[in-house]
């Protein structure tokens, strides 16, 4: 189910993502004794790194993930780890060794089983045997991609592997994503979108799973779609 939650403005969406985040963790920590959480890369979650530390009650025992990565080194600008070493990991609250980054700078393939392996090994697993997500905060493209899973990507229909390297249309074209399997198990989704750019990528959402908007497909999940009135429908 997708709920659409609307705030004023990119700094309220921002403070609503990482109260959601905070509350997704603090239930995983009392019903669980742990918290795994993927995050998201791109430009527009860096404020709700910012802000999330603060609302963490017990910010040393979150393990952090990625949804996606670019295929570069950690210190490149387009790095996804880079944007949450400058923001989250600004905290010292967060301890650096529980952010477990997806090696860019390697070869993919490599990178993506090595990622997948620590992933098995680290989070519980459900039913299906899918490691199973507290929270996976995801971005929300203007083409309706998520994570690094994009329209037409043979990707879509991995369902035997939980991390995959991609050729994206979105620039760096070389990454790893996590699958729809990981993502869909995830207890909890939040979906951040702001800016008028993302408005139609919102609706498309809203409007049911369609493979050619792929953050639709997690419409089986539990997701909240946080937006500022810009993105709104
Ligand atoms: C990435 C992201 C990607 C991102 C969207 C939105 O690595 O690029 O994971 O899915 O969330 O493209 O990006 P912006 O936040 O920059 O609009």
């Amino acid at each position: 189910m997708i709920q659409l939650s609307v705030h004023p403005d990119p700094e309220a969406a921002a403070m609503a993502a990482a109260d959601r985040i905070a509350a997704g963790v603090a239930e995983a920590q009392s019903a669980r004794g742990a918290a795994h959480v993927s995050l998201a890369g791109g430009t527009t979650p860096r404020r709700a790194y910012e802000l999330l530390p603060a609302r963490l009650v017990d910010a040393a025992h979150v393990d952090w993930w990625f949804g996606d990565e670019r295929c570069v080194p950690p210190d490149d600008p387009e790095s996804n780890y880079r944007l949450v070493a400058e923001s989250l990991l600004a905290d010292t609250a967060i301890p650096p060794e529980r952010v477990h980054r997806v090696h860019g700078e390697d070869p993919p393939p490599g990178a993506a089983s090595a990622y997948a392996e620590e992933l098995a090994l680290a989070v519980p697993a459900g039913e299906g045997g899918v490691p199973v997500l507290d929270v996976a905060v995801l971005g929300l493209g203007e083409d309706g991609h998520t994570a690094s899973l994009f329209p037409g990507d043979p990707a879509l229909e991995v369902t035997d592997a939980l991390v995959v390297p991609v050729v994206a249309v979105k620039p760096p074209p070389n990454r790893i994503t996590l699958t729809l399997p990981v993502l869909r198990s995830a207890r909890e989704v939040i979906i951040l979108a702001t800016g008028a750019g993302k408005r139609d990528a919102v609706s498309r959402v809203l409007a049911g799973p369609d493979p050619a908007t792929p953050a639709s497909l997690l419409a089986d999940a539990d997701v909240t779609l946080v937006v500022d009135g810009e993105a709104s429908p």
